[in-house]
């Protein structure tokens, strides 16, 4: 990091201090706070962290108020019409677009490495059958920890890389195999001759008795959806990952952290809340009741797929969507969707409301990527484990460039403590 050439000025119990200042590549300027518990005695206080940089990075930028989103530099939408998924994970890992031979490489490199040990299908044994397929994840990819022990050095450069391509490769047939055994199918191996998307499609729907040929068009919206939920920054998933590993912890267990924690509805299980809470709507004409819920201060109902920490205007990742579930419902003749009706109507309505409008809530990434999976065939508990298969390049970028920084340390946050101060105990006898 550069050396600061401005400060900040803060005035703390009648004393003074100067704070540098630091000036990204693009973006809001950061004030750097390291040494202010030392000086001033003070903590900050940012629950949520909204105001609160947890690191540097040169991996994703986005700027909420323009609706921009940059993959190192390059703009999402441009991603998502030229490039593709695995594409998209070189440059997240490596910083450049691949060369061709590079990209040959690296996708050889990956298609080699998608069979899990036999052995771990023993784990999903274990399940029942009808757990949710993210918990078979979280189990699952937590128990790689016990088995690639040739790459869990985190401090081997050529160990961390093996890693992540392990993750990449191993996660979509560890999903498509939590898919399968909820639904009572035999696994389906991985096939080196289908690329990345259309291998996720085939494991996840082919069957022994009859051969499965993948929609090239299913295949290439499959694959702009994997693009699309890449990396977003120092989301919560994100910022677990980074936690968990911060204290040396083996990778495939911080990874499995990552999972359960895009688990949670407000972060990527809102694509399954949000395709649940469109088939409660139902129809066009409640709408304006649920609109209503969402205002009503009294009650916890939010639309989900709209909203953002973040955007405060439109996610580009929506928009490109949007086109994608026009594509894609055109193709399996179902562009009369009743839930892909509701999802345009609901749009339309919250984007003139007045309540929205005031809080820039907009769509986000999870309103239409649901509408999609379940036209093509996905359950809605299958929505979230593949935003997880997508979002782990970015969980393995943002891993890597942490502990590739000589500065990094073990994250410890402090708190503001309420509780009761010193006090003797108290007999029994005597409460
Ligand atoms: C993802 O961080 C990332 O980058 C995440 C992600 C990624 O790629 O990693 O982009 C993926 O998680 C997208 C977000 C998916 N979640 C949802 O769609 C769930 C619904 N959205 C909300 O839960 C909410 O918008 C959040 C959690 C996404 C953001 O919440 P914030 O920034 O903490 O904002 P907030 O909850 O403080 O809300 C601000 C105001 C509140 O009203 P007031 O208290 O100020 O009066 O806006 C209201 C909220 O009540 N509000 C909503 C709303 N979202 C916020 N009201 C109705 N419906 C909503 N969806």
């Amino acid at each position: 990091m550069t050396k600061s050439q401005k400060t900040a000025t803060l005035t703390v119990h009648g004393e003074t201090y100067e704070l540098p200042v630091f000036s990204p590549t693009v973006g809001p300027d950061v004030i750097d706070i390291r040494k202010l518990y030392g000086q001033a005695g003070v903590f900050t206080y940012d629950p949520g962290f909204t105001s609160t940089a947890s690191c540097d990075s040169t991996i994703t930028y986005i700027d909420g108020e323009k609706g921009e989103l940059l993959h190192r530099g390059y703009p999402i939408d441009q991603l998502a019409a030229k490039s593709h998924y695995l594409e998209v994970c070189y440059l997240l890992l490596y910083g450049e677009l691949p060369s061709a031979a590079q990209l040959e490489e690296f996708e050889t490199t990956i298609t080699r490495h998608t069979m899990i040990h036999e052995q771990m299908h023993y784990f999903f044994r274990g399940f029942r059958r009808d757990s949710h397929p993210m918990a078979t994840m979280v189990g699952v990819v937590g128990a790689m920890s016990a088995f690639y022990h040739d790459s869990t050095d985190v401090s081997d450069e050529r160990q961390r890389e093996i890693a992540s391509h392990r993750l990449i490769a191993k996660m979509p047939t560890i999903a498509a195999m939590a898919y399968k055994y909820s639904v009572g199918q035999p696994f389906v191996y991985p096939r080196n001759d289908l690329d990345y998307a259309a291998n996720f499609l085939h494991m996840c729907f082919a069957v022994p008795a009859e051969e499965y040929h993948v929609d090239p068009i299913l295949a290439r919206a499959m694959d702009r959806i994997f693009t699309l939920h890449a990396d977003h920054e120092q989301n919560a998933s994100t910022s677990t990952v980074r936690l968990a590993s911060s204290s040396g912890a083996n990778p495939f267990a911080c990874i499995a952290a990552g999972i359960a924690c895009l688990w949670g509805p407000a972060h990527g299980g809102a694509n399954q809340a949000c395709l649940e809470m469109l088939k409660e709507i139902g129809t066009v004409d409640r709408i304006p009741e649920y609109i209503a819920r969402a205002k009503d201060k009294n009650d916890p109902f939010r639309l989900m797929g709209f909203g953002h920490r973040v955007y405060k205007n439109m996610d580009p990742r929506a928009t490109v969507m949007k086109q994608s579930a026009d594509e894609v419902l055109d193709l399996l003749g179902i562009d009369n969707n009743p839930l892909l009706q509701v999802a345009k109507e609901l749009e339309k309505i919250a984007l003139h409301d007045d309540y929205f409008i005031e809080k820039k809530l907009f769509p986000n990434v999870d309103f239409y990527s649901g509408i999609i999976l379940e036209a093509m065939g996905f359950p809605t508990s299958m929505f979230t484990p593949i935003f997880a298969v997508s979002r782990t390049v970015g969980w393995v970028s943002q891993w890597k460039e942490q502990l590739a920084d000589p500065q990094h340390k073990i994250g410890r946050p402090r708190q503001l403590y309420l509780g009761e101060t010193m006090r003797d105990y108290v007999d029994i006898e005597n409460r």
